[in-house]
């Protein structure tokens, strides 16, 4: 089993990236067949907050961004619903050499810091993987920077659309006998300046992924 702890190399000290260092990890595809039926994997939904050092698997975590808010569909529509198909809801990878964003079009991790920023995530899970649920208003087509009343509406639904990725993620751990635990207490301050994210973005949610403890 390939596991992540493998995948990159650590770059100490070199928080920034220029373009063509940017590493890109490519995912597996998804596994249609896996899991527990979905009314069972309901039953199972919980939040585990005591987590195995078990690395995660390349296939666990592919599975579950899949899940989050993976193509679904041949229109390339996703997972997860998105108000005004906004597709708002971008997912942060966090591992030990830095930070991925997921693309869902090439099914890929692109590398957009070598920071570790884990220890921002909140109380440490004991997990190497943390999923960082961030939405960007400039998604959406009536996006006006300097309309305050409009951003506030859209705030609103990108915080919904948020939620339901989160949802999806922790429905698909409890199907995989994964642990996951969504969480709204972190560093955002830290975690902006280390993602170098827009104003137009918004930090909602995170989520240590990886194998509950025995
Ligand atoms: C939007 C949201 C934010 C949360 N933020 C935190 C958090 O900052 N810290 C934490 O320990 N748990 C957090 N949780 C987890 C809740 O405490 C947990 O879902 C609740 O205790 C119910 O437990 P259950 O998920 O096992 O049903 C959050 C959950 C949600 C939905």
């Amino acid at each position: 089993m390939k596991h992540l702890s493998l995948v990159g190399l650590f770059t100490i000290g070199l928080f920034s990236l220029n373009a063509q260092d940017a590493k890109i990890i490519q995912l597996n595809e998804h596994s249609k067949v896996r899991g527990v039926t979905v009314m069972e994997a309901f039953q199972q939904r919980q939040t585990i907050r005591e987590y195995d050092s078990t690395p995660l698997s390349m296939q666990d975590l592919s599975d579950v961004l899949w899940a989050a808010n993976g193509i679904n569909r041949p229109n390339g529509k996703k997972t997860a619903p998105s108000a005004m198909n906004s597709q708002d809801v971008g997912i942060y990878v966090c591992l030990s050499d830095g930070a991925y964003l997921y693309d869902a079009v090439t099914n890929s991790l692109k590398q957009v810091t070598s920071q570790d920023i884990r220890s921002m995530m909140g109380r440490q899970a004991g997990t190497s993987v943390y999923l960082l649920l961030v939405s960007d208003l400039s998604n959406y087509r009536n996006y006006n920077p300097s309309n305050t009343e409009q951003n506030k509406h859209l705030a609103e639904m990108s915080c919904l659309d948020a939620g339901i990725v989160s949802q999806n993620i922790s429905v698909c751990c409890a199907g995989l006998g994964l642990a996951t635990w969504p969480r709204a207490g972190m560093d955002q301050s830290g975690l902006r300046t280390a993602l170098k994210l827009k104003d137009s973005q918004i930090i909602w949610l995170n989520h240590p992924v990886g194998y509950p403890k025995k």
